[in-house]
């Protein structure tokens, strides 16, 4: 035992009891700002010294607050020139699972950074009695007024306050916060461990007569139309809503009609609660949350969340997130057509919360808790499980919903992620219920689900999920971590069948799905079919919004995205910190445009002379959507209207007649007018019907010909390699390939979780990233052209073998690529494992002055089998440099699926074109694959002097392995006999 409080497993000491986030007109002094800061390496701090009043802090470091000081400059443990700590283990340290100190609960190590923080600040004469509120710390601060010690708090995301004795006058504030603490044992989240004040510091005025706290009860009866409106205080104060007629004190309740609140439509009534000694601000939304019959509702209305698993994130300032930032998160959000957050793994800056309310987001607001590392002790003394953590656990959750419980955004708790079973959470679920029984509760990690209100589990496969859907998945227990299986799974349960059969009622809710990181994830828009096909799927997650990178410098001062394979120090959760659908800098990735195709709240199903609009909202109707058509014929004008859509009620759909035969055409649904988060305009959905392109005939296949003897071979305007089979030429275009090509640089998805699922790992293993090519026969006849080869790895018995047959065709080159994979590609003497193929494809090196391209066929962004679905049907335009997708851990990207024609087009050079026989994918860049699996860095990827153009039959889907099941056969490359074929030419 120790006597530390830093060690302790108590969570505080001094501290005022937690009450509700409110607004009023109470006067707060803002304690953010610049602060002096002095670092110490262990918890001794400085010694006592700078608690007195008139101690000189003048060499002291100035400091931010808020803000976590490894992500600012100042003077290093061992002294020396004040610099920043990014990327030294002095700086921000990121683990996934693993705690960075010894696993010794609640005992840390002597080293154990620590820094003193000192704030001058004034009070004026007129100020009444005050509190001190902290609303984060990291993660452990005792807190000192005047030299007077107010006491201490853990649980770094939640605020805590102090009755604060100020002077009129002068004052000194003093904390002393340590990086270590009992407190980390109850926080390992996957995530940067990034200590300091972090959150607003304020001092706020409690006049007499304050109201310390207020719970709001705004119920909605949605057969009545009626809300039913309670407001309890800690005293009795008058409750005014005038635009509900509403005047009355606390305790009482008034029934009215009112506009319920939801996600689409956040109707707040604001007012206020008013006692002699302040007005606080209410902004109520009325709603009925409820399990009926295994169904999540709000309102009476099933709800099926479209969602994403939000951690505070910026790329300088870490956790200390400003209200702009989180503004635009919620904007982003609601433009992706997302719904619903889960405040993963912690609540959330308060003022993110309001933003909820305000413009409407679904929230499961988590708790402060999560205690993975257990697992490296086999979850041996894990917290929850342990007596002695009770009261801190139990501190955490009444500091979590005693703060946010007014928040009508807010319609599930969740106790906590990832940490195991124990008694705890049977208390938390109990002090719930007794305290608000308005809001189900969450807990995905007990497989016996007895103190959720919700099925869950983490990272199902598809059919795993539509299982659960058809509530027909295996018994509890036997869905391990990621929804997988255990070898022995059966339906025999290992729980006693009452637990199972509760279990199986309940409504299922998709804690965490679609690993986000890097290139995908895939099947996005296959996740979303299965979800609203069955209700008791209540919707799901994605893991994540936001990448955790910072931005960073080489010495040079060249900029990128430092991850935590950046830092050297070990345990170390590597490039895991990279798994947002935007980039760290909050640039929307590709991914999340096609989150907001899978999650738009509108089908749109345009068919030949009718389209069907089916309104998939949770209540709103169509009334605030403008319906318009374009009609693509060809021509550079394409004709386009508006379409006569009534209003469609939530659920309901409705056939309009459009004849849709005269060519390409696309039906979307916008804004009519601003949103708060969107301009009018802003496009929520559309549907496309591509007009039918008729099948391109084979060509007649060359009788005859003669082996080639000579050096070179024409053929019409091209130039053979007489012995390679390779083109050479086209016109004047001097060309260099095709290769048959088998690889792609690896996608994070593409390395797995482990060597379990690492693909990446197979193809260098068995040499796919280092293919030999070998010409067997070059021969040629009337019109025609033909290489056949051979394409394998080096030390391996298994290839390719293909044929190269080029037609001329009028002005252009018809080539038809015959590809057979040969030898052993599956569970071979020195690989038992299937080699999944990366792409099946043709490489050209085509001269640099390329520089634009057109295509007709998906875009504007990147596509892949799995992930094409936000990528209409179009004619596009881009520079070559445009279409990389600057990923901070270079990898394969910027292809286009379903490509009919592409043209290259540069300063002075002939356009080079290929037509689809009948669609190819395309990618084009200034690098090769090898360059860019080897770099490490976008800023290392230079270009190459030439333009690499892959023209493939086909590439593996992106998948979203990096956590998660592995990519559906139907997106992989049958290894098989396989004949494509695409016509190449040069327009002037
Ligand atoms: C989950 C976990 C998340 C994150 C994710 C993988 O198991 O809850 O915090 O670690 O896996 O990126």
């Amino acid at each position: 035992m120790s006597d530390h409080y830093w060690e302790s497993t108590r969570p505080g000491a001094g501290r005022r009891e937690p009450r509700a986030d409110s607004l009023s007109d109470a006067r707060v002094i803002s304690l953010n700002g610049t602060w002096r800061f002095r670092l110490s390496p262990t918890a001794s701090g400085t010694g006592c010294d700078f608690l007195s009043d008139d101690f000189d802090d003048s060499a002291w470091d100035p400091m931010p607050v808020p803000s976590h000081w490894v992500l600012e400059e100042f003077t290093p443990l061992a002294g020396g020139a004040r610099r920043r700590m990014l990327g030294t283990a002095e700086g921000p340290l990121y683990t996934n699972t693993a705690y960075p100190i010894p696993l010794d609960p609640p005992r840390i190590t002597e080293a154990n950074p620590t820094g003193d923080y000192r704030l001058v600040f004034h009070v004026p004469e007129d100020f009444g009695r005050a509190v001190l509120r902290f609303q984060g710390v990291d993660s452990c601060a005792k807190v000192w007024l005047n030299g007077e010690e107010l006491g201490w708090s853990t649980g770094s995301r939640l605020p805590f306050e102090f009755d604060a004795p100020v002077r009129h006058g002068r004052n000194v504030l003093t904390v002393r916060v340590h990086r270590w603490s009992a407190g980390t044992y109850l926080e390992d989240q996957d995530m940067w461990w990034l200590p300091g004040i972090f959150r607003d510091v304020e001092l706020i005025e409690r006049p007499a007569g304050a109201i310390d706290d207020h719970f709001v009860h705004a119920d909605f009866d949605h057969e009545t139309g009626l809300g039913t409106l309670r407001v309890d205080a800690s005293m009795d104060a008058s409750v005014e809503i005038p635009e509900l007629g509403i005047w009355m004190r606390t305790g009482e309740t008034a029934e009215v009609p009112v506009e319920p609140w939801s996600a689409e439509s956040p109707k707040l009534y604001r007012g206020s609660l008013r006692s002699e000694g302040e007005v606080v601000d209410l902004a109520i939304g009325f709603r009925r949350v409820e399990i009926i019959d295994g169904t999540f509702t709000v309102n009476g209305r099933a709800v099926t969340f479209r969602g994403v698993n939000r951690h505070e994130h910026d790329p300088l300032r870490g956790r200390a997130l400003d209200v702009e930032t989180m503004r635009r998160d919620i904007v982003l959000m609601k433009r992706a057509n997302i719904d619903a957050v889960r405040t993963s793994h912690y609540p959330p800056h308060p003022e993110f919360l309001r933003l909820c309310d305000e413009l409407g987001l679904w929230v499961v607001l988590e708790n402060d808790l999560e205690t993975h590392g257990f697992i490296y002790d086999g979850w041996e003394h894990n917290p929850p499980a342990s007596p002695e953590w009770r009261e801190a656990l139990l501190d955490r959750l009444r500091r979590t919903v005693e703060r946010d419980k007014n928040r009508p955004s807010i319609v599930i708790w969740s106790l906590a992620n990832e940490s195991m079973t124990g008694d705890a959470f049977g208390e938390m679920r109990r002090w719930l219920d007794e305290f608000d029984p308005s809001r189900p509760v969450l807990y995905e990690r007990d497989p016996t689900y007895q103190d959720s209100d919700f099925y869950s589990v983490m990272y199902p496969s598809l059919e795993m999920l539509e299982m659960i859907g058809r509530r027909e998945e295996p018994a509890s227990g036997r869905i391990g971590m990621h929804g997988m299986m255990f070898d022995d799974a059966g339906d025999d349960g290992v729980e006693p069948d009452p637990v199972d059969a509760r279990r199986r009622g309940l409504p299922f809710l998709l804690v965490e799905y679609a690993h986000a990181m890097g290139n995908g994830p895939g099947s996005l828009s296959d996740y979303w079919r299965v979800m609203r096909e069955y209700d008791r799927i209540c919707g799901g997650f994605v893991w994540e919004w936001i990448d955790h990178g910072f931005a960073a410098e080489t010495p040079d001062g060249t900029p990128y995205v430092m991850h935590g394979q950046d830092v050297d120090y070990e345990p170390n959760g590597g490039r895991y910190s990279l798994h947002g659908l935007v980039f760290s800098d909050r640039t929307p990735t590709p991914g999340l445009a096609e989150l907001a195709k899978a999650y738009a709240p509108l089908r749109i199903e345009v068919g030949e002379d009718a389209v069907v609009i089916r309104n998939d909202r949770h209540t709103a109707s169509t009334a605030d959507l403008r319906f318009t058509w374009t009609c693509d014929d060809g021509s550079d004008e394409p004709a386009s209207g508006e379409l006569d859509v009534p209003a469609i009620a939530a659920g309901e759909s409705a056939t309009i007649g459009l004849d849709t035969r005269a060519g390409l055409v696309t039906v979307s649904a916008a804004l009519a007018a601003d949103a708060a988060w969107a301009p009018a305009g802003h496009v929520l959905a559309w549907g496309q019907r591509a007009p039918r392109h008729p099948p391109v005939a084979p060509l007649p296949t060359p009788i005859g010909g003669v082996l080639v003897a000579a050096s070179e071979v024409r053929l019409g305007d091209a130039v053979f390699d007489g012995r390679s089979g390779r083109l050479r030429m086209l016109g004047d275009v001097a060309l260099d390939g095709p290769w048959l090509d088998l690889h792609r640089a690896p996608t994070e998805n593409d390395r797995g979780q482990g060597d379990s699922n690492n693909i990446a790992k197979v193809w260098q293993q068995t040499g796919l990233d280092r293919m030999e090519h070998r010409t067997d026969a070059v021969r040629t006849g009337e019109g025609w052209f033909e290489a056949t080869g051979r394409t394998a790895p080096s030390a391996h018995p298994h290839g390719v073998t293909w044929t190269m047959l080029w037609q001329q065709q009028g002005e252009g080159l018809e080539l038809t690529v015959t590809a057979d994979f040969v030898g052993p590609w599956a569970n071979t003497p020195y690989m038992h494992r299937d080699i999944w193929v990366p792409r099946l494809g043709l490489l050209l090196g085509l001269p640099g002055e390329y520089s634009q391209v057109e295509w007709v066929g998906r875009g504007p962004g990147e596509s892949y089998a799995d992930s094409f679905e936000a990528s209409p049907l179009g004619r596009y335009r881009s520079a070559i440099d445009d279409l990389q997708v600057p990923y901070p851990v270079p990898q394969e990207n910027g292809n286009h699926v379903d490509t009919r024609m592409l043209r290259l087009s540069g300063d002075r050079m002939p356009v080079l074109q290929v037509e689809g026989r009948d669609v190819f994918d395309f990618t084009a860049r200034r690098w090769t694959s090898k360059d860019l699996q080897a770099a490490s860095r976008p800023h290392e990827l230079v270009d190459s002097g030439r333009v690499w153009l892959n023209v493939d039959h086909r590439q593996l889907g992106l998948g979203s392995a990096s956590v998660g099941p592995a990519t559906p056969e139907r997106y992989r490359i049958p290894r098989e006999k396989t004949v494509w074929r695409v016509r190449i030419s040069l327009e002037e």
